[in-house]
């Protein structure tokens, strides 16, 4: 959560810093703030609300300097305002300060600050971390890079921080400790973001800052340090982002966009994967492990919030093919109770970030105790991918809109793959049976798109629904997690109750809520519960309910007792998931932006959660 970019070379900084702000505005959205640093005067514009209204209220202003910083704030400590955005400077007023994460033991270095005089203007943790560092800095007569580098070692919790001392207007100094960076090397020039997008349009050449490291970039150099002072050797990564993927490309929204490229993600996901013919699934990251998966005693799949439902998913499949016990731990959970974990158990963390704080946490816990821990990702080389001892790729290219719709179905593609995968490395699936799932797998990019067809009639529905106060999305197997997951969606964007439940769970709660006003979204096509979610329709209708079924086309039993009826093509019950799922984003889509909500930036929050 929180976005930063810096900017040190020859360009003017502040379009730059602006156009990079709004591209990592996904990780947070309540305020902006930019500094700039001309021939050593530092100015600092900063305004609550989106990185938009910190341009019009900074319009008028001389934004000149060829060095300068810029943040965009998911708030934490101190409510989203003009006074608690980022930059934070000192009370010299010599530096400044944009940081994301959390700094722990802020309320003690502030009462010690505050002991020796220190005034604060805000009620940021980030402040007073600068206010640490000028203390560090004075004491000790510092250069910045060093004032940092010994201020840090007195701060607990999670940081990517970027600095500025105008008393040395060619330098910038950063860390990481436990949220991302990337530096982009130009020639003459050096960026520094939270993710490689506001740096892609001006050089390929990266560098992923380590935890625990500091980087001191001036116009002609970087340098490279651990927080123990140790020099380092970078290494310059070629970036495979590609900035067509950043735009919108003719669509109104994002989260649009990504709903529509579905049948292309999920194809990328397979590419090379998938060999019908000879009934052979491949996963290059994982073929080292190969002899581990044989004697398994066990899965965990620990993650959060969508990707905690594809996780559910996965434990459909794996159980259904591979015949291994899964458990799905929320990793907040997970992470703070003392779980019983041995080598034989295998830990496989699904992120589509790769950055999420609470996952991430629960893979190093899991990792200390023996376990061997697999990564489901989808940002190559961020965080989490670069922890686990191995894992796949979801390759669904850059997620923009904060609700995950493209991410999800890359990850249900790469948890089916992995289920099968496992079957066949376990001997549990004979090649016939493989041949025939992955032939009609090939194929479930063609389904998505014909599902995607839909749309205008899912439109018309949500038209009916769209001032709904509370929705139920209810399915049985696979379609649990679907229903989960279109719950989600819905309230996310739309701020309509929903709840996602097991269809038969409905008895012993929820039927208490429907009535005449109560829209119930069934996955309800032609699979082995099919018999048992009709009853469960009846039970609604039989109530007033209003029904809205996803059934397999030609159904025609459903029909008779539903309102409305959204078909998707037919499938092997494995598939369900990766088709179901479309209209329910659909649906959710076009109720959110018939309410007048921002789809691609709902309130409240963040794409990348990378505090606990
Ligand atoms: C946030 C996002 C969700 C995402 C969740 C987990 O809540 O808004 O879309 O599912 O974090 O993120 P991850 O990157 O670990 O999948």
């Amino acid at each position: 959560m929180c976005g930063i970019v810096g900017y040190i070379g020859h360009r003017d900084a502040w379009p730059i810093i602006i156009k990079g702000l709004k591209r990592l505005e996904y990780r947070g959205y309540d305020s902006a703030g930019v500094a700039l640093i001309d021939h050593g005067r530092l100015s600092i514009y900063k305004k609550a609300g989106k990185v938009k209204d910190l341009e019009t209220f900074a319009q008028d202003e001389n934004l000149n300097g060829t060095a300068g910083m810029g943040h965009t704030r998911w708030a934490t400590h101190g409510a989203p305002s003009d006074r608690n955005s980022h930059p934070h400077t000192s009370n010299n007023g010599r530096l400044s300060i944009i940081h994301n994460g959390i700094i722990e033991n802020y309320a003690s270095l502030k009462e010690e600050l505050g002991s020796r005089g220190h005034i604060f203007s805000s009620d940021t943790d980030t402040e007073v971390l600068v206010h640490l560092i000028e203390e560090v800095q004075e004491m000790e007569q510092l250069d910045l890079a060093e004032a940092v580098r010994l201020a840090l070692a007195e701060v607990i919790g999670a940081y990517a921080i970027v600095v500025m001392d105008k008393a040395d207007p060619d330098t910038l100094v950063a860390a990481r400790k436990g949220s991302p960076m990337v530096v982009g090397v130009g020639e003459g020039e050096y960026f520094i973001a939270s993710d490689a997008t506001p740096i892609v349009e001006y050089t390929k050449n990266v560098i992923y800052l380590k935890d625990n490291e500091l980087a001191v970039l001036t116009r002609q150099d970087i340098l490279i340090k651990r927080l123990d002072n140790v020099i380092q050797t970078p290494k310059i990564h070629e970036l495979e982002l590609k900035l067509e993927m950043l735009e919108k490309g003719g669509y109104d929204h994002f989260m649009l966009k990504e709903i529509y490229e579905q049948p292309r993600s999920v194809k990328d996901c397979l590419r090379g994967r998938i060999y019908p013919e000879q009934g052979l699934v491949q996963l290059g990251g994982i073929k080292e492990y190969t002899e581990k998966l044989k004697n398994l005693d066990r899965i965990i799949i620990v993650a959060c919030g969508t990707s905690w439902h594809a996780g559910l998913v996965g434990e459909y499949l794996i159980e259904e093919y591979a015949r291994i016990p899964v458990e799905v731990e929320y990793a907040s959970e997970f992470r703070y109770r003392n779980p019983i974990i041995s080598e034989k158990d295998l830990v496989i963390a699904i992120s589509q970030s790769g950055e999420t704080a609470d996952t991430m946490a629960a893979i190093e816990m899991a990792k200390e105790k023996g376990a061997t821990i697999f990564g489901v990702c989808n940002v190559v080389g961020a965080s989490i991918p670069r922890t686990s001892h191995a894992g796949v790729y979801t390759h669904a290219g850059p997620e923009i809109g904060v609700a995950s719709t493209k991410a999800f179905t890359a990850q249900v593609t790469v948890l089916t793959l992995i289920a099968l995968y496992m079957a066949q490395q376990r001997g549990k699936i004979s090649t016939s049976a493989m041949t025939s799932l992955l032939t009609e797998l090939d194929h479930i990019p063609e389904k998505i798109q014909e599902a995607l067809s839909s749309d205008s009639y899912i439109k018309e529905i949500a038209a009916k629904f769209k001032d709904s106060r509370n929705c139920l999305f209810l399915g049985r197997g696979s379609g649990f997690p679907v229903a989960l997951e279109g719950a989600l969606k819905l309230k996310e964007i739309s701020y309509i109750h929903a709840e996602g439940y097991p269809a038969a769970e409905m008895k012993h709660g929820p039927i208490a809520l429907i009535d005449e006003e109560m829209p119930v979204v069934f996955i309800a096509t032609r699979n082995s519960s099919y018999e048992k979610v009709i009853s469960n329709i009846q039970e609604v209708k039989a109530r007033k309910g209003k029904v809205i079924a996803i059934v397999t086309e030609g159904d025609t039993e459903v029909r008779q007792m539903a309102d409305y009826c959204i078909e998707i093509p037919a499938s092997d019950e494995a598939f369900l998931p990766l088709l179901a799922t479309i209209p329910l984003q659909l649906l959710s889509y076009h109720i959110a932006v018939m309410r007048g909500c921002n789809v691609d930036q709902p309130r409240n929050l963040a794409k990348s959660v990378t505090v606990e």
